[in-house]
């Protein structure tokens, strides 16, 4: 039996996304040098991906974070196990997430970010699950809404197995349940 329900975004797709995501953000910020700021583990293809179809002048740098949402603390909070490189101040920086579940990572990540006063903060990315959300996020550029589902590949995991699929797949039920 498969331990997939069934693809959900063949590699196909996420590259055609992907590839309108970045011509929106040569647009956006052409000439503005943006620092892209990936969030590890799961954004890890995605930036990629992404950043290569830039035509742009951009930079990058990296975060690791772990987040304990409300079921964990009363309010949500954001630790950052690496933070970034270099300052930020005065730049135009864009997170780039695999997933917005709840929104609480990226509601305190952004409100952490805005405190070093960059000259812009957005956010991309490639997937999010509406029904879940308990902490409005604005998304500023989506690869695609999901359902509620368990959803892995391309970055996403469960319990640190199927980030290296290279598509986005439903787990199936029978893996996470037993
Ligand atoms: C995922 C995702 C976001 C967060 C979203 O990270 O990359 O950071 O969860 O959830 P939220 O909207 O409910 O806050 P995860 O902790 O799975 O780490 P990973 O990227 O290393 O897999």
């Amino acid at each position: 039996m498969s331990e997939f329900e069934r693809v959900l975004i063949s590699k196909e797709e996420i590259d055609r996304r992907t590839t309108a995501l970045a011509e929106e953000l040569n647009r956006d910020y052409a000439g503005k040098n943006p620092l892209f700021i990936g969030i590890l583990k799961g954004s890890i293809f995605f930036f990629s991906d992404l950043l290569q179809k830039l035509q742009i002048e951009a930079e990058m740098d990296f975060m690791a974070i772990s987040s304990y949402g409300a079921g964990t603390t009363s309010s949500g909070y954001v630790r950052i196990i690496k933070d970034l490189d270099r300052h930020i101040d005065g730049r135009h920086v864009v997170i780039v997430e695999d997933m917005v579940d709840s929104g609480t990572t990226l509601a305190h990540l952004k409100e952490v970010l805005a405190t070093r006063e960059p000259a812009s903060i957005a956010i991309c990315a490639l997937l999010s699950k509406p029904e879940r959300r308990r902490t409005p996020v604005d998304i500023d550029y989506l690869g695609f809404e999901v359902p509620d589902e368990f959803v892995v590949g391309y970055g996403l995991d469960y319990a640190e197995k199927y980030r290296v699929l290279p598509d986005v797949r439903i787990l199936d039920r029978s893996v996470y349940e037993k």
